[in-house]
């Protein structure tokens, strides 16, 4: 779709306004292989430096400021330095960072979370999202005495050895596929992990008729169903859980969660979690120096208590019409654009097929490369494979320069 003389013209301008990010990623290179410290956020020739962000705007070190419609990867859904959340921050940083006993703060981020999801009646606190994952998988080996895991393609669950790749123990089935979940579960399967939308895999929801027969045959199996919320609580109260009515045996959540800092935690029933409990015979032992943090705790409850049920409809709404704006401006430049959606994340896809499944998710061409590089030219933050996650503090205003950036970059690809 987009010539090579359009793509070199993007990679020209974009060096012509970044040289002070280019000579950051030059001195990264000495020190972090290849640049950088977090695989997703690379990208070529180098990705801008940013000096500082505030609300919806994030600049760089040249000076160009961008309306950020990434948001961490769905972490900070009020955006960035929102002031309710860096007050308590604040005021958790000068009452001692942390601590190594339990506190107050961890009690009330987990009441919160298990008033608001409808898996979680006990919850265990970790760092991040991956480490959600693994404990949810010794949790359901300890439970079931089995070793083996059902996964999906194009699922994402972190950045470790059994979740990632392909692993021995892990048998990757295609999503929105119920008859491949059924074939694939047997009694050596102790769980099935399982995005309501995939995040990383393009945001493509899942079937709500595949997730009862998901809820269904790993039940019948012996498997627990473990629903990994760590990017779809933001589009329901109760997350994606209370929006399917899926009765989940365990419930991973991270990113907002922690109101930018660094989180994780697993949630279920007290009856899976009693076998975290150090009084329960054969317990595992589950530690970290700073599962439960003070910052994170704090910070995440007030991110909690702010994301209400209107701003989530807010998000959505934002979201679904902004969805339909990119579409529509794609297709008037005759380019091919599916615009994929869940709550207030969307994906923009560069292809005519709109995808169920991971294996129809055409990531890593040039056109991608292409789209993304013009939106920072038109001054919009997106992910480089095209991830879109709004915040509360994007007003319509924005998004009216967001989908005019879309239309802007749309024509730039389409050598208008
Ligand atoms: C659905 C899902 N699960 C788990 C993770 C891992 O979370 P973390 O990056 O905090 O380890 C991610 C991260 O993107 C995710 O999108």
């Amino acid at each position: 779709m987009v010539s090579a003389k359009c793509f070199e013209g993007l990679i020209r301008e974009f060096k012509g306004r970044t040289p002070g990010s280019m000579r950051v990623a030059e001195r990264a290179k000495r020190v972090l292989p290849g640049g950088e410290t977090r695989s997703i956020t690379y990208y070529s020739p180098y990705p801008v430096s940013i000096t500082s962000a505030s609300g919806p705007v994030i600049t760089d070190c040249d000076g160009n400021s961008y309306l950020d419609i990434l948001n961490n990867y769905t972490s900070l859904v009020h955006g960035h330095a929102f002031g309710p959340v860096v007050d308590t921050a604040i005021a958790a940083a000068s009452e001692g960072i942390v601590y190594p006993a339990p506190h107050e703060a961890q009690l009330d981020l987990a009441e919160h979370l298990v008033e608001r999801h409808p898996a979680a009646e006990k919850i265990r606190f970790t760092n991040s999202g991956t480490e959600a994952a693994l404990l949810a998988i010794r949790i359901a080996q300890a439970v079931t005495g089995r070793d083996r895991f059902v996964l999906f393609e194009g699922g994402y669950h972190g950045s470790a050895p059994l979740i990632s790749g392909p692993h021995p123990q892990v048998i990757r089935v295609p999503f929105n596929d119920a008859a491949a979940v059924e074939g694939a579960l047997d009694d050596s399967i102790a769980a099935v992990l399982f995005e309501p939308c995939l995040g990383v895999g393009g945001v493509i929801p899942a079937d709500p008729e595949f997730v009862r027969a998901l809820r269904s045959h790993s039940h019948r199996a012996g498997a627990l169903l473990v629903v990994d919320e760590v990017q779809t609580l933001r589009a329901a109260y109760g997350g994606a859980t209370e929006l399917y009515e899926v009765d989940a045996d365990l419930v991973i959540m991270a990113k907002l969660i922690g109101g930018g800092y660094p989180i994780g935690a697993v949630g279920g029933s007290a009856k899976h979690l009693r076998i975290l409990d150090q009084s329960t015979p054969g317990a595992i032992k589950h530690s970290g120096t700073f599962n439960g943090h003070l910052v994170s705790a704090r910070a995440g409850l007030t991110a909690l208590e702010h994301l209400t049920r209107p701003a989530i409809e807010r998000m959505n709404a934002s979201t679904e019409k902004l969805a339909d704006r990119i579409e529509m401006s794609g297709r008037a430049h005759g380019l091919p654009v599916i615009v994929t959606r869940f709550g207030s994340m969307l994906h923009v896809h560069l292809q005519k097929m709109k995808p169920t499944q991971a294996a129809h998710v055409m990531h890593d061409s040039t056109d991608v490369a292409a789209l993304h590089l013009a939106l920072l030219l038109e001054g919009v933050f997106a992910a480089p494979r095209g991830l879109v996650a709004l915040s509360t503090v994007l007003t319509d205003v924005h998004l009216e320069l967001v989908a005019t950036g879309y239309d802007r970059a749309f024509a730039r690809m389409a050598g208008a």
